[in-house]
């Protein structure tokens, strides 16, 4: 048995991540005066939500009409009728005092004329319950949202007393032999010292997956230890056959470009210069939702009207926009467009590619964000102890297919959410829950069979080898065939985990024990996307099967629930929740606006 030394810490509440949602929820609770602890892999202000760009979606009506009810409605089609209706409501009702909040915090957002948040058109966010034309919803600080809203919550954080743990590397949760979750055993990076956090929620706010696939806009850090932990310790994750393709990222580099670069009036030509999104979605073009736009593209490339000497991009058109538009609202972007595509946005297009971007899946919860473990009796019921937000969780908010700027205002909406909800549940005078000796022995186990590793596959070889077949098996459009060809290769990839081999066994600033536990972390997510795939039958938001083309509402309007064993998964489903929160006589959407119907744009 390994035998490491740990120091013991109690909160009422600790949330692991500090991105936008673990910010939130991290701010929420601590607000309240709850004992909250965040700990974190990397630096606050350096997690992913960083690098969200375009805005946080909100019916302001700042620029035009809007209400609540057309933003649900549009989160319901974007989402493609797979998403939890009480969850949908949740989030478009809430947003506006969402953001409102933000900007009292002090959320540096772009001003109109008036002084009011300045707010863009993003793809698939539209009037009248999709009649009208595109509306304004998306809030910007230019495009540098996710960057304004993380220091400001940071910042907020501090004031409200709320504990930093930083550089701590979370290896797993401590559950109880009773299902509950304690606490959560982590790794300072920094001195090697091992921490046990005992408390009486955890709040999972550990982001995507991304970096499970070779091309991705996600940073390197974004690598699914919520999904990991919780897959470890038995419990389920749901829908993850969800991935959303970007259509803008960086031919060849994967970096986002905004979908507020289109939402301020950029558009996508093929080889014949052709605007041809015109063709797909005559009504809202280059802004549809995300799910078709890259599936557009896909479709030009494959056809042979792909740009490039290859023939392999689609070109994203800006120069026709004025240079102080441009400066003003895509500062970033122009930037990110001459650094790594060595483009001059005032003159040239940018070489863009469907880039794997979000993933709609996740850890299963409520709409506060409570963690659920469906049993055949009750599909609701909820792990004690533990809530996860953001994109780590599935809410499940955005469906088959999130909108933009959809996930900036989930981390604040969800992270608000968790917080009120734990405001109500944890008893603030009790002690914090110990944490089961015999699990922690276990933990440290796993952490130093990892360590000591002294297989035939190197960390680095075996995670391109798994990234390279998700890419490859599941892409924008999936087959029978290149699903089950995925399903045997990612079958075999897993069982290279027993033969790695790690080189450094030091405990101070072990990078290459990091990447190690972050694989073991991805690989449970990238089965549960595969199997999940393969066994759905339809063609649904981002899950686009050719020998399935049609979506099948009478058979698949269900939730995939993943638990992985080993290198194997169970699939079950759990039925999705139709009912709003509000009926139509308190103010609610009208049923019939948001009952399936055929998904054109
Ligand atoms: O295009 C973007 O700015 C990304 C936004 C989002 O994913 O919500």
């Amino acid at each position: 048995m390994a035998e490491y030394e740990y120091e013991t810490h109690d909160y009422d509440v600790v949330v692991v991540g500090a991105g936008g949602a673990g910010l939130r929820a991290t701010l929420g609770m601590a607000e309240q005066g709850l004992r909250t602890a965040c700990v974190t892999k990397v630096f606050p202000t350096r997690s992913h939500t960083v690098a969200a760009q375009g805005g946080i979606a909100a019916s302001l009506s700042n620029m035009g009409p809007d209400n609540w009810q057309w933003h649900m409605y549009d989160t319901v089609k974007g989402g493609d009728w797979l998403g939890d209706t009480d969850a949908m409501e949740y989030l478009a009702r809430e947003a506006p005092k969402a953001v409102y909040e933000l900007e009292h915090y002090g959320v540096p957002f772009s001003r109109t004329e008036e002084g009011k948040i300045y707010q863009r058109p993003f793809g698939g966010h539209t009037t009248e319950f999709g009649e009208g034309p595109p509306v304004q919803r998306t809030c910007a600080a230019a495009d540098r949202t996710g960057h304004a809203i993380l220091h400001t919550l940071y910042g907020q954080s501090l004031k409200q007393k709320a504990e930093f743990y930083i550089e701590y590397f979370a290896i797993d949760l401590v559950i109880s032999d009773d299902g509950a979750c304690t606490g959560v055993v982590c790794w300072k990076l920094d001195d090697g010292t091992m921490h046990v956090f005992n408390a009486k929620m955890v709040v999972l706010a550990t982001g995507g997956y991304g970096r499970a696939f070779f091309s991705a806009t996600s940073a390197h850090t974004c690598t699914g230890d919520g999904g990991g932990m919780v897959a470890r310790a038995g419990l389920p994750l749901q829908d993850m056959e969800f991935v959303q393709f970007h259509p803008t990222g960086i031919y060849g580099a994967g970096c986002l470009i905004t979908e507020g670069a289109r939402g301020e009036g950029g558009y996508l030509t093929n080889s014949e210069g052709e605007r041809f999104m015109e063709r797909y979605a005559p009504q809202y073009k280059d802004l549809a939702p995300r799910d078709y736009v890259s599936r557009s593209m896909t479709m030009e490339i494959r056809e042979g009207r792909g740009v490039g000497k290859d023939g392999d991009h689609i070109h994203l058109n800006l120069s026709h926009l004025p240079a102080e538009a441009l400066h003003l609202r895509l500062p970033g972007i122009s930037e990110s467009a001459r650094i790594f595509a060595g483009v001059d946005v005032t003159k040239e297009p940018i070489p863009v590619l469907p880039t794997v971007h979000y993933n709609m899946g996740g850890i299963p919860t409520n709409h506060w964000g409570e963690a659920l473990n469906p049993t055949a009796d009750d599909p609701n019921a909820i792990v004690p102890g533990l809530m996860a937000v953001g994109e780590a969780g599935c809410a499940s908010v955005h469906g088959a297919n999130r909108l933009g700027s959809n996930s900036l205002i989930d981390l604040v909406v969800f992270g608000r959410a968790a917080a009120i909800r734990a405001g109500e549940v944890i008893d603030r005078d009790s002690a914090a829950p110990d944490a089961d000796a015999a699990q922690i022995d276990k933990i440290f186990d796993r952490f130093d069979g990892i360590r000591h590793a002294k297989g035939g596959t190197p960390t680095a070889e075996l995670r391109t080898e798994m990234q390279k077949t998700m890419q490859a098996d599941a892409a924008v459009f999936r087959t029978s065939k290149t699903l089950a060809e995925g399903i045997d290769k990612m079958h075999d990839i897993a069982a290279k985990l027993d033969d790695l081999h790690v080189t450094d066994r030091s405990l101070v600033w072990n990078t290459d024990l990091m990447e190690t536990l972050e694989l073991t972390n991805l690989m449970p997510n990238a089965l549960a996307t595969i199997y999940g795939a393969e066994a759905r039958h339809e063609s649904r938001g981002a899950h686009a099967h050719e020998d399935y083309e049609e979506r099948d509402d009478e058979n698949w309007r269900v939730h995939t629930i993943a638990r992985v064993h080993g290198n194997d998964v169970e699939l079950s489903y759990r039925p999705i929740i139709e009912d709003p929160l509000t009926t139509e006589k308190q103010g609610g959407i009208p049923l019939n606006k948001i009952a399936p119907k055929a998904r054109t744009f």
